[in-house]
């Protein structure tokens, strides 16, 4: 297992109880997402995996290590947000090496090309981000995360800020690029759809305080393409996905 969590709670100062009583084993390679309103937990679950928030109790292992040590020990784990949190005086080349200069990391500027070529971007290299469309933002934000080549790549509504059809198109280019290189992926998102899509596993979350109310299979085969929205199983997914979170909202 990557992750293994058990009775994992989170109470802030103040008392606000942020997580209660989370079970998880997530194995390596997979691709999960977790569903639920506003204010159930599930930017602070990623933060904790992240080993950027402690204060929690219960077990939590990362790679059989507790978040904070596994970010120590270079684990390499990999945030995506809602912002693309771009430098605007850097290009999008300079963007997505940042990681690698902080890191000491001398892998050549080829490399890096070849990976803004897998993300669509190789003409928009010496782009600065005031110039791209938000969905090339996101894009060179995700080649900036995969760059260090992570083992876990933590994703927090990171596609909710784009129009429809561009966060479709950026839900098939992550799967590819999740097909080729098997890291394991923790989507967090709002839309029923992408988790669905996307997912081998859906957590809905519930709020108040957070918890994992459902988990729901999605026995889908990869690659998904496209015209997998359109399927009656696709639809029937989304239902039971979607049915799962007005039972447990309030
Ligand atoms: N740093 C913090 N201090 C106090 N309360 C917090 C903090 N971060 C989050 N919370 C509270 O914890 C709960 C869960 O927040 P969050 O993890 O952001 O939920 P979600 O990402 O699902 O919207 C909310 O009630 C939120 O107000
Ligand atoms: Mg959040």
């Amino acid at each position: 297992m990557l992750i293994e969590a058990s009775d994992l709670n989170m109470i802030f100062e103040g008392g606000i109880q942020a997580l209660k009583g989370i079970e998880l084993s997530i194995q390596r390679g997979e691709f999960v997402s977790f569903v639920g309103s506003s204010g159930c937990g599930k930017s602070t679950l990623l933060r904790i995996l992240a080993g950027l928030q402690h204060g929690y109790s219960g077990e939590l292992t990362l790679a059989g290590m507790a978040p904070l040590d596994a970010r120590q020990a270079r684990h390499n784990v990999s945030f995506v947000f809602q912002e693309a949190n771009l430098l605007p005086w850097r290009d999008v080349l300079g963007n997505v090496k940042l990681p690698l200069e902080l890191r000491q990391d001398p892998r050549m500027d080829s490399e890096v090309s070849d990976l803004l070529d897998l993300v669509g971007l190789r003409e928009f290299a010496n782009a600065f981000p005031r110039q791209l469309s938000g969905g090339m933002k996101m894009r060179a934000s995700l080649a900036r995360a995969l760059v260090t080549r992570p083992e876990l790549l933590l994703m927090d509504e990171p596609f909710g800020a784009l129009d429809e059809l561009t966060r479709q198109r950026l839900n098939e280019e992550l799967l590819e690029l999740w097909e080729r290189d098997e890291w394991t992926c923790l989507f967090v998102t709002h839309n029923v759809f992408e988790a669905v899509f996307m997912s081998q596993r859906v957590f809905v979350m519930k709020p108040r305080p957070g918890s994992i109310a459902a988990e729901i299979e999605i026995p889908l085969d990869y690659p998904r393409l496209p015209e997998l929205r359109a399927s009656p199983e696709f639809a029937r997914l989304a239902g039971e996905v979607s049915a799962a979170l007005r039972e447990h909202s309030e």
